[in-house]
């Protein structure tokens, strides 16, 4: 059972950390497996000092036995209440046994042991990061107990052909009454966190893999036998990462097998579990019927974190949960560079900034900020956020970018080599990385103690007789709870000044020359900076490929960003000037300016004239910020506003590059035949997708026209799709039944219904919340699986702005109920989704009144889960 509160407890606070009294040094489990009842047997070898009181974890463990020193102990000896078995008399070196009974089936938080699927034909699995192993047996909890792991799995061999647990296979065989048993010893010591099992019918496929350092290994992958042939991709993206990790740190594989399984029930993407990965399928399955490029993309990028986890999280893992990020933001880091050396890396920066702005800016600016490494936590579950994965990810990459790629090597090769086999801290890392390169990078440890996005302004001023064109730039930061002084921080800004006619200057301050760009350093409330022999006042561009987490202040001109728009010879910066043009193009739309709207719309115009411009690249530039980030520069927010000047501002673009020329590119991108799924196909389909959208919003019905037959012709889900989006959102009378088809088509494909689902929920404006009501009623519809309740009540929550916050607040009641309900089923689902509700302070009055009734009733509701009420109570706080 999830904890149930009604009322407020204390919050774990980094600072009480203290060391275990008591260790593991090894564990013996077995499990006798059933879909009702499990019965678990844990013998623990323990360290430690008998003066000290040994208590272990547990949540709704029913004590059938217990031991210590293989003597039963009295009822007197131990004690078990609130989640915690205490037992006297344990000396070092004594073994604990005990024996208890589980639940699976009736497991719907997805936590400990649970069934995926039906309880005929589905399969037993585990998930114990952060606090699941608790709800398996007796065990200190926490992520620095080191212990290695024997396991037997016991079941009947008719309903669990395939029983598999981490570490090597250390034998296996039958048992009386059609039973059979396995083993697994893991020789490298793990925090029961990574400690996993999979039990039931499955189907794999498997590949030898030898290792740079010669151990052979085999890759096997496992999922249900009507999914097994969608798992080929996820094989060849796993050989990637693991080839890329020998090859950039020199990192291999240690075990003589890896598993990965596939399951449609998982409140994640993806976990770690030493040798055995579990997926949630979204991120693992791939075919070309059903997967969209984009979801191609997310697979490899998926299978390239978890694997990356074998040594950042697994070998060195985290001493405590505060230190969260220096797992996830470092391994995020590493499969970002992967995933730039197998793609684009222009293009990935790109989705990696739009992905910080759209997910990890707001958290930051909203109510349930928090530092990359938080102070204190309540429920640690809710702490997988953006912040520590997205901006923990940009923290390592301003080290990175200090270091250079050979000292970041260097750093790295002395992190792994001095915390391997241990729980490490954020001093740890910073401490390697700066002893290797005889550098102190403690000052970098302030980013990861302090809340809110740091502003950085910057204002030039070129001297025609100095020749000499001064920067000045300063940091702000902004004040958060709890956190009212900031110290400045280390902020490196990468920049370039370029000339009137669109080229790089030559840099040179104080007499050294430094190339076209350079870094600077700003570490001082304020600092300037002078760059001589420049002749013409420049054009700078500033905090190129995005070099520090801030907002950037600069009230450059639009002929400046447009300038740099189209003539930076850096995708990303393109990229990146244009994003801040469109800003001020969003704003001429509400004040019937002009200069910074026809600055834009003129030179993507130009830009889309170019045919020599990669297509994915130029897709990228033809869309403005989000209405998610648009928001995050308002006072007073109102989402339908937003929606509908954002739309202003897009059919504007598409008038200026005009019907014509934009139906004469879709026909041209519209190449027949087979899908071909290379590089260059899925950048024209990108860029044929927004072409489409563009056309929606200048000639409605040739834009149906051509969705129509693109979705009756296409070849594959990322044309399906994107087809079917835009009949859906123009209400073309076409959609019913282009959706109707979808439906019948991918009946039998949860993944591919999740999408049905999801673009519905997208509806813009007040339709879409009817539409949400009718799709709840659908016989596919539950809120028991994550995925379908993500697609169609996330969709709506988090990815719909203007249908979510409609101004009667029914989007927020029917939010606020669903939660309540969800909440009885997956506190961690509820508790997600309920991270919607995220900026509602800075809402219109009306809507701003609605949001804050509905949320104060929902922190009254009795029996909330610690999840959910964390969240809520976050959000009512100011
Ligand atoms: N550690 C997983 C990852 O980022 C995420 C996760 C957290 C999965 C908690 C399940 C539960 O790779
Ligand atoms: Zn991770």
């Amino acid at each position: 059972m999830p904890d149930r509160q009604d009322h407020a407890t204390a919050p774990i606070r980094l600072r009480d950390y203290t060391p275990p009294a008591w260790r593991v040094e090894s564990i013996e489990l077995s499990f006798e497996l059933g879909i009702d009842t499990t019965e678990v047997a844990a013998r623990l070898h323990l360290r430690g000092d008998a003066s000290r009181p040994l208590r272990l974890d547990g949540e709704g463990l029913e004590l059938l036995a217990i031991a210590l020193d293989e003597q039963p102990l009295d009822a007197g000896a131990w004690r078990y209440a609130d989640g915690v078995l205490e037992v006297d008399g344990a000396r070092d070196g004594s073994v604990l046994s005990t024996r208890v009974r589980i639940h699976p089936a009736a497991n719907t938080a997805l936590e400990g042991l649970y069934l995926s699927g039906s309880r005929e034909a589905g399969f037993l699995l585990t998930q114990c990061e952060a606090e699941g192993f608790r709800h398996i047996t007796f065990f200190p909890d926490r992520p620095d107990v080191l212990t290695r792991y024997t396991v037997t799995l016991q079941a009947e061999r008719a309903r669990f052909p395939v029983l598999l647990a981490g570490g090597n296979p250390d034998g296996a065989g039958e048992l009386p009454d059609g039973r059979h048993w396995a083993r697994f010893v893991d020789p490298h010591p793990k925090p029961c966190y990574l400690f996993a099992l999979v039990a039931g019918r499955l189907e794999k496929i498997q590949r030898d893999y030898r290792t740079a350092d010669g151990r052979d290994v085999k890759l096997v992958i496992w999922a249900e036998a009507d999914v097994i042939d969608s798992c080929h991709y996820a094989m060849d993206a796993l050989e990637r990462a693991m080839r890329w990790d020998e090859q950039a740190y020199g990192r291999n594989y240690d075990l003589s097998v890896f598993h990965v399984v596939a399951t449609h029930d998982f409140n994640m993407g993806a976990m770690e579990n030493k040798g055995l990965n579990i997926f949630n399928a979204k991120y693992l399955l791939a075919d070309p019927d059903t997967t969209t490029d984009d979801e191609y993309k997310a697979v490899e990028a998926v299978v390239a974190h978890e694997y990356f986890h074998n040594w950042s999280g697994n070998r060195v893992t985290c001493r405590d949960w505060f230190q969260l990020s220096l797992k996830e933001g470092l391994t995020v880091f590493r499969e970002q560079q992967f995933s730039a050396d197998m793609n684009s890396a222009a293009l990935k920066r790109i989705e990696d900034v739009a992905l910080l702005r759209r997910a990890q800016f707001p958290e930051d600016a909203g109510p349930l900020a928090h530092p990359v490494r938080p102070a204190e936590y309540h429920e640690i579950n809710n702490f997988y956020t953006a912040t520590v994965y997205e901006k923990g990810s940009e923290l390592v990459r301003m080290l990175a970018g200090r270091l250079g790629q050979k000292g970041f090597r260097r750093g790295m090769d002395r992190y792994f080599e001095r915390n391997d086999g241990r729980a490490a801290t954020i001093e740890d890392f910073l401490a390697a990385l700066g002893d290797a390169n005889d550098l102190d990078l403690m000052p970098y440890l302030a980013w990861y103690g302090q809340a809110g996005t740091p502003r950085l302004r910057a204002r030039g001023h070129f001297d025609a007789g100095a020749r000499r064109y001064t920067l000045t730039l300063s940091q702000h930061a902004q004040a958060a709870a709890g956190q009212p002084e900031k110290p400045p921080l280390p902020i490196p800004v990468k920049l370039a000044l370029f000339d009137r006619d669109g080229r790089m200057l030559a840099l040179r301050i104080d007499d050294r020359t430094l190339g076209n760009e350079t870094v600077v350093v700003l570490d001082r409330a304020e600092q300037t900076f002078a760059f001589d022999e420049i002749e013409r006042s420049p054009v700078p561009s500033l905090l190129r490929g995005f070099s520090a987490p801030v907002i950037l202040e600069c009230d450059s001109a639009p002929a400046d960003l447009a300038l740099l728009l189209t003539h930076d010879p850096d995708g990303f910066n393109r990229w990146e000037a244009g994003q801040q043009l469109a800003a001020l193009a969003f704003d001429d739309c509400r004040h019937g300016g002009r200069t910074a709207l026809q600055a834009w719309c003129n030179a993507l115009a130009q830009l889309f004239a170019d045919c020599a411009l990669d297509p994915a690249l130029l897709a990228d530039l033809l869309t403005p910020p989000g209405e998610v980030e648009l928001a995050e520069r308002e006072q007073e927010v109102d989402p339908a506003q937003i929606h509908a000047l954002r739309q202003q501002l897009q059919k504007q673009l598409a008038e200026t590059i005009g019907v014509l020329a934009l139906a004469q590119r879709l026909a041209a991108l519209d190449v027949a035949g087979p899908l071909q799924l290379d590089a260059v196909a899925k950048a024209q389909r990108r860029l044929k997708r927004r072409v489409l959208e563009l056309l929606a919003l200048a000639d409605a019905p040739t834009a149906q026209a051509r969705a129509d037959a693109q979705y009756r012709r296409a070849q594959g889900m990322t044309d399906r799709l994107a087809a079917l989006s835009v009949l859906v959102r123009s209400e073309a009378a076409s959609a019913a039944d282009a959706l109707a088809d979808f439906r019948r088509r991918h009946a039998d494909n949860p993944l591919a219904l999740d999408k049905w689902f999801a673009v519905q929920a997208q509806l813009p404006g007040e339709r879409a919340l009817e539409r949400v009501r009718s799709l709840e009623s659908d016989p596919a519809f539950t809120l028991k699986n994550p995925n379908r309740a993500r697609a169609l009540l996330g969709t709506f929550a988090s990815s719909n702005p203007s249908g979510f916050h409609r101004a009667d607040g029914a989007g927020y009641r029917l939010l606020a109920e669903r939660l309540v309900a969800l909440d009885a089923l997956n506190p961690q689902i509820a508790a997600r989704l309920a991270t919607a509700f995220n900026g509602w302070q800075r809402l219109e009055p009306v809507r701003r009144d609605a949001a804050r009734h509905v949320l104060s009733a929902l922190a009254e509701t009795p029996g909330l889960s610690r999840n959910l009420a964390e969240i809520v109570a976050g959000m009512l706080k100011s």
